[in-house]
């Protein structure tokens, strides 16, 4: 049970930094936008009007700072899950992560999301028009491509990472369609 919960919990441990760099450019970004306006080809805007450099800076302070955050709780952290399970090496990667972890897997999360928008711009979707599973995973997985010269090639927790940010998503969705705030379950 306990090992369970560590697998989930260091999974999100290692997510933090790319959900909180994903998140915070909505409260914080606005102004120029990256693409500067620019159009592809013929075919529409290069990025949208939704992704601006201010929202990209602060995305990747706030994530960077919630890294600082995590690596400066590890050492708490450890010794309270000593009392519950054994702490195996590739728990330790995780938590003994470097800031460098941090920022790497905020500037990937914002990358993500701008290889995102730059895809539903060339399928004809305007800015802010959702695209399932892309604005959901699309972020996670260009975060792990970035911190992954630093995290161990056979650790498993990237993949509970993805597998449960979908959950994630697919719960609170679902939760939102039955409540009655969403108009559709995805
Ligand atoms: N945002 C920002 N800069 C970024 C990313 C996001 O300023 N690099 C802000 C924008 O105000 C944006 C909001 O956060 O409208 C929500 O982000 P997101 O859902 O990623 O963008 P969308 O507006 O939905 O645009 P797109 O369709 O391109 O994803
Ligand atoms: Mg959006």
């Amino acid at each position: 049970m306990y090992a369970e919960l560590a697998l989930i919990g260091l999974a999100l441990w290692l997510g933090l930094p790319a959900w909180i760099a994903n998140s915070t450019p909505v409260i914080f970004g606005g102004g120029r936008p990256i693409d500067g306006g620019k159009m592809f080809r013929n075919g529409g805007r290069l990025l949208g009007d939704g992704k601006t450099i201010r929202g990209f800076v602060a995305g990747v302070f706030w994530g960077t700072l919630t890294g600082a955050i995590l690596v400066y709780a590890a050492p708490y952290v450890r010794s309270g899950m000593v009392n519950y399970l054994t702490v195996t090496p590739d728990m330790d990667v995780i938590l003994n992560m470097p800031l460098l972890v941090g920022f790497m897997l905020s500037v990937g999360a914002l990358t993500g999301d701008l290889v995102g928008s730059f895809l539903k711009r060339r399928v004809g979707l305007r800015s802010g028009a959702p695209s399932p599973v892309l604005d959901q995973l699309g972020f996670v997985l260009m975060a792990l491509i970035f911190a992954a010269p630093f995290l161990d090639p056979n650790s498993f927790y990237p993949a509970v990472l993805i597998i449960v940010t979908f959950g994630i998503h697919l719960l609170s969705n679902t939760l939102g369609y039955l409540i009655g705030v969403k108009k559709n379950p995805w």
